[in-house]
């Protein structure tokens, strides 16, 4: 096993999740608390629409869990939120942002604030305890030194822009085409600064695109589920033949974790899935899952500068010592279930101040939309088709020699 580089979970470990209400980071929260090996969590969360308690909730209801939990409602671009919070913890990890590409479309502000002064502040926050603990004045409420903190920055396949062949290692040049992967890359460029300039103990993954239970209905599988189950028009933007990397929640929070415990200080990991779909595909797979007619799917205008397609080399990351297990077909599966299953959650979204979103966003697209030519294989237009199912692409390019570790501030 690799020997630890960083603080990650463990007994007596403090750390502290930014954005812990979101879908990725209160996966993390619930899988480290049921390690039940000690480690506390102070959530930092300023519950945006996407932010939600209710995904706390299994957490908060567990006896041995629950005194180990802490919930802050505030913004990581709050100085005075951040600092005391940073003082405490071993660790900092920031899931924090705004992360929906079509909303960055409609108002990019709110993606900047969080995404690049949220993580300053985080950087000036960590900065000051590293300095303390330099000199030797970092201690815990009763007197014990404590080491600086180390930041974990949770960053996207994204910032590599469209990939039309092969795939991202960390060193490529970042190349965003969306307000939200360029207020992301600017984060990772911002904590890369702060290695080189103040040599901050700071990792960063970037994940690929990531599905599973307790995610907003406005992403793309999700979305399909919930519309399916209500018997709703399915908007695929364009041809549908985008293609992304799938990885499961609970995969990616586990790598996260992974990189906090061992990853180099200064280095980016790719958190690859390893599971390359197009749009379609997805969408048929969900719909046979869910035993709904494939007519309800409509072609819609694009996104305006939609990435044709993200991939990424993870061979840093499994040289570490990690990849990711959950098998697509039985994880997709597994989520159209639970969305089936826990209609009260995302109905609970769906009812408060998501009918504005939606008319915005797909309102007069839905009203342009055409139906798609049923896929060949498909049984019939009222009923599953299972024959469509998950057909199965190459997986991401072939592994590459690696650089050195030492990425940010390099
Ligand atoms: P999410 O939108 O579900 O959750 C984001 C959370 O951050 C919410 O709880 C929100 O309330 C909180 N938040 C937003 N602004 C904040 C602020 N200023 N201060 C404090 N809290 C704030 O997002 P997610 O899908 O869980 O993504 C988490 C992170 O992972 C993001 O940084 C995203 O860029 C990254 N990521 C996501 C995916 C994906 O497919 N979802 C893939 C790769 C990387
Ligand atoms: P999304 O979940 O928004 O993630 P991202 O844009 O960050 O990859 O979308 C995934 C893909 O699905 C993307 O190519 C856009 C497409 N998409 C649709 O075709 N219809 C939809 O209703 C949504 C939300 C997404």
């Amino acid at each position: 096993m690799t020997s630890p580089a960083g603080p990650g979970p463990g007994p007596g470990r403090h750390i502290l999740v930014c954005g812990g209400a979101g879908f990725i980071g209160s996966c993390f929260v619930r899988d480290v608390l049921a390690r039940r090996d000690g480690t506390r969590i102070t959530v930092l969360d300023v519950l945006t629409y996407a932010g939600n308690r209710a995904n706390l909730a299994p957490a908060e209801a567990d006896p041995e869990q629950a005194p180990r939990l802490s919930f802050v409602r505030g913004d990581i671009a709050d100085p005075a939120a951040v600092g005391p919070l940073v003082a405490r913890a071993d660790a900092v990890v920031n899931f924090a942002a705004e992360s929906h590409v079509d909303r960055s479309i409609l108002g990019p502000e709110a993606f900047l604030r969080t995404g690049v002064i949220g993580v300053y502040v985080l950087l000036e926050a960590i900065r000051h305890e590293t300095e303390l603990a330099r000199a030797g004045e970092r201690r815990t409420a009763g007197g014990r030194p404590m080491t600086a903190p180390r930041l974990l920055q949770v960053s996207t396949d994204e910032v590599y822009g469209s990939v039309e062949e092969g795939s991202s290692r960390e060193g490529d040049t970042l190349a965003p085409r969306s307000p939200y992967a360029a207020a992301k890359a600017a984060g990772d460029l911002l904590v890369g600064s702060y290695r080189a300039t103040f040599d901050l103990d700071v990792v960063l993954t970037r994940g690929a695109n990531t599905y599973g239970p307790f995610q907003h209905p406005e992403k793309l599988i999700p979305l399909v589920a919930t519309n399916a189950l209500l018997g709703m028009p399915i908007p695929l933007y364009g041809d549908g033949l985008q293609r992304r990397d799938w990885l499961h929640v609970t995969d990616h929070a586990a790598a996260i974790a992974f990189v906090l415990e061992h990853g180099e200080p200064g280095a980016i990991y790719n958190v690859p899935g390893g599971t390359e779909r197009a749009n379609r595909e997805i969408v048929a797979a969900l719909l046979a899952a869910l035993g709904r007619p494939w007519d309800l799917v409509r072609r819609v205008p694009d996104r305006p500068g939609h990435d044709r397609r993200y991939a990424m080399d993870g061979a840093r990351l499994a040289a570490l010592g990690w990849r990711a297990s959950v098998p697509f077909a039985a994880g997709l599966a597994a989520t159209a279930a639970w969305y089936r299953d826990n209609a009260g959650w995302w109905r609970a979204i769906r009812d408060a101040g998501w009918d504005d979103y939606y008319a915005r966003q797909y309102g007069a697209r839905i009203a342009a939309g055409e139906p798609v030519p049923t896929p060949p294989g498909w049984g019939s237009t009222s009923g599953a088709g299972p024959t469509v199912a998950v057909a199965a692409f190459p997986s991401v390019g072939p592994a590459i020699e690696l650089d050195g570790p030492e990425d940010l501030g390099a």
